[in-house]
């Protein structure tokens, strides 16, 4: 099979930057065509700053980066310094880049690349607010039905929330955007925290990442140590969850995870539950599916994998 063509749309944020690894690690696989940035975990300059120190850490300079919206649909901008910390990326002192940010913006580059390419053959893969997507498909609906899938992480069911009690970050940025995407018909695989936070960090699996002795194992291993602390603190685990490199462990072998296709809304109007993603996992509605919902990883399968593939880099 030819590789998928995917366009990685993102926050990073040190999960993502294994996401973004992942995928450059994985020509077989998938075809990285692009990466917009979006605001989320940081504002918008550090996001965009921060997909291209990845891309230069993979020696994939050739990666062309956009910068998308910087700021939610309907909302002010919510981010997440206390997890990432204060440039999205911290942990080891980074070089700033030097490869050019693209002049194009990444809602146009979304719109132009599904108008190029035949229908049905890219997949989009969200791993931060969906504020990006959901402005290509107001500005240009006619991309919605060219769309060949939409992984993305975001949301919750029986994790119920992190950034709220009823909440996942992704979502609960802008609920309005989710909306948007989730109603839009298109198929769509969400990562919420109930598969993610199963795929923990561990002492040995980033003893792992450090065992390949390249500058990408140390570089995972030192963001993972970071982005640790803070999970490590607040919910007692051993480690603290990969959650966007699950989206593209799933292009690559869906196998490793489980779950069902079933309806999910997003609640926008409720303060209390605002960015809820209200999943109806019992199938207590007569609501139409409308998203492959996952629940469960193989996690040593998913870890062996991304360690060999960031062996490559
Ligand atoms: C999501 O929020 C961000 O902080 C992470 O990068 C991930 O995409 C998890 O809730
Ligand atoms: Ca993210």
């Amino acid at each position: 099979m030819s590789p998928k063509k995917i366009i990685i749309d993102t926050d990073p944020g040190q999960d993502d930057a294994v996401a973004i690894l992942l995928a450059l690690a994985s020509p077989e696989d998938v075809e990285l065509l692009g990466i917009t940035a979006v605001a989320g975990n940081v504002p918008l300059p550090l996001t965009a700053r921060n997909a291209r120190i990845i891309c230069e850490l993979a020696g994939r300079t050739d990666v062309p980066v956009f910068a998308g919206c910087d700021a939610p649909l309907k909302r002010k901008l919510v981010t997440a310094e206390h997890v990432h910390g204060k440039t999205g990326l911290d942990g080891p002192q980074l070089a700033e880049p030097t490869m050019p940010l693209q002049d194009r913006h990444a809602v146009d580059f979304i719109i132009d690349t599904l108008r190029a390419e035949p229908p049905g053959t890219v997949t989009l893969c969200p791993i931060g607010p969906l504020t990006n997507i959901a402005t290509a498909m107001l500005r240009a609906p006619d991309i919605i039905a060219r769309i060949e899938r939409i992984v993305l992480m975001g949301g919750a069911y029986f994790e119920v929330g992190n950034i709220t009690p009823a909440a996942e970050f992704n979502i609960y940025v802008d609920p309005e955007a989710a909306e948007i995407v989730f109603k839009a018909g298109v198929p769509l695989v969400v990562m919420p925290l109930d598969v993610t936070h199963k795929a923990l960090t561990t002492k040995a699996r980033i003893d792992a990442f450090r065992a390949l002795g390249t500058k990408v194992g140390d570089m995972v291993a030192a963001w993972t140590d970071f982005f640790e602390r803070f999970d490590m603190e607040k919910y007692g685990s051993e480690g603290a969850p990969l959650h966007d490199p699950c989206v593209i462990a799933w292009l690559i072998d869906p196998h490793l995870f489980k779950g069902r296709h079933i309806n999910v809304e997003i609640e926008t109007v409720s303060d209390l539950t605002l960015g809820m993603t209200v999943a109806d996992w019992w199938g207590v509605t007569d609501r139409a599916p409308n998203a492959t919902f996952i629940g469960d990883l193989h996690a040593d399968g998913f870890y062996a994998l991304l360690t060999s593939r960031l062996a490559r880099l």
